[in-house]
């Protein structure tokens, strides 16, 4: 029998993105075993309504509980969070642990001077999510913010730097230049493979902040705090790759940003079996 703490870890982005939560929390928790799914097929999710990223973020979230066992499932995309957060804690039956606050708390605990600023897709900006998150944290800070179209198409060609991206970078993050922040949140969870050009446009000043290891963090209280944290797990936890959309791409650029073991990745389908547990849920 497969007891709950037995079973892994679900998380879930538009595509490539959330790797870099999936790196961190691999990390962190070694021993876990961990499901990520890429919905490379209905990607980018940053300039849909944000009524349809919530039915896809419902459907993925589902599909790791159902199908994969999930005992948490970490949305590892910024405008899913934005999008379905609140569905999502509400209808699940396993914790949801979400990026955009982690992010918020990396954010203003960084600031020297309080000018911060925060970079995502449009639905994550234009959601006003970070704003809220940011005022949560009660830190008497200066939030800037500009949304980055284009940025996410990038990262999933598999163009992470280069004249093109410095161009648009060069256009997009005028503002928060103007802004003179001196803290930079990466709001979209594709945005830590552009670090390199975003870190040479904004300058050496500036700090840039990525929620992929706070998520960790976070995602590691909760399980504990629940105990179905997999602390006495021998070795190396089981790590399942799974794409909507086109595998083979899934294979070789996953294997380019995250490492070689992305060779194994799956194709998606919402009823897909459940190859990690035995459908028994226990203590
Ligand atoms: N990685 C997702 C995020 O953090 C967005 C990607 C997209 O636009 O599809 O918001």
């Amino acid at each position: 029998m497969v007891t709950t703490v037995d079973r892994p870890i679900g998380m879930f982005d538009s595509g490539f993105g959330g790797l870099t939560v999936a790196r961190a929390l691999i990390d962190l928790l070694p021993g876990e075993d961990l499901v990520y799914i890429g919905d490379t097929g209905r990607y980018p999710y940053g300039s849909k309504p944000l009524a349809d990223v919530r039915t896809y973020a419902r459907e993925l979230a589902w599909s790791l509980v159902d199908d994969f066992g999930a005992k948490a499932v970490v949305v590892a995309c910024n405008t899913a969070t934005a999008a379905g957060l609140d569905e999502l804690r509400g209808e699940l039956p396993v914790p949801v642990i979400d990026v955009i606050e982690p992010g918020a708390r990396a954010l203003v605990t960084a600031t020297r001077s309080g000018r911060v600023g925060v970079i995502g897709t449009v639905g994550t900006i234009s959601s006003g999510a970070y704003v809220h998150a940011v005022a949560r944290t009660g830190a008497p800070v200066h939030l800037a913010s500009a949304a980055c179209p284009g940025f996410v198409e990038f990262v999933e060609r598999g163009t992470t730097t280069g004249d093109e991206v410095t161009v648009l970078a060069e256009r997009l993050l005028d503002p928060l230049r103007d802004a003179a922040v001196d803290t930079l949140l990466l709001g979209c969870t594709h945005y830590p493979f552009l670090a390199r050009t975003i870190s040479d446009v904004m300058g050496p000043d500036v700090t840039l902040v990525s929620s992929a290891d706070e998520t960790a963090f976070a995602a590691r209280d909760v399980l504990a705090g629940l105990g179905l944290l997999r602390s006495d797990a021998p070795g190396v936890g089981r790590h399942r790759w799974v794409s909507s959309g086109d595998v083979d791409w899934f294979r070789l650029l996953g294997s380019r940003l995250l490492g070689p073991e992305l060779d194994r990745t799956e194709a998606w389908s919402r009823s897909g079996g459940c190859a990690l547990g035995d459908g028994t849920v226990g203590g």
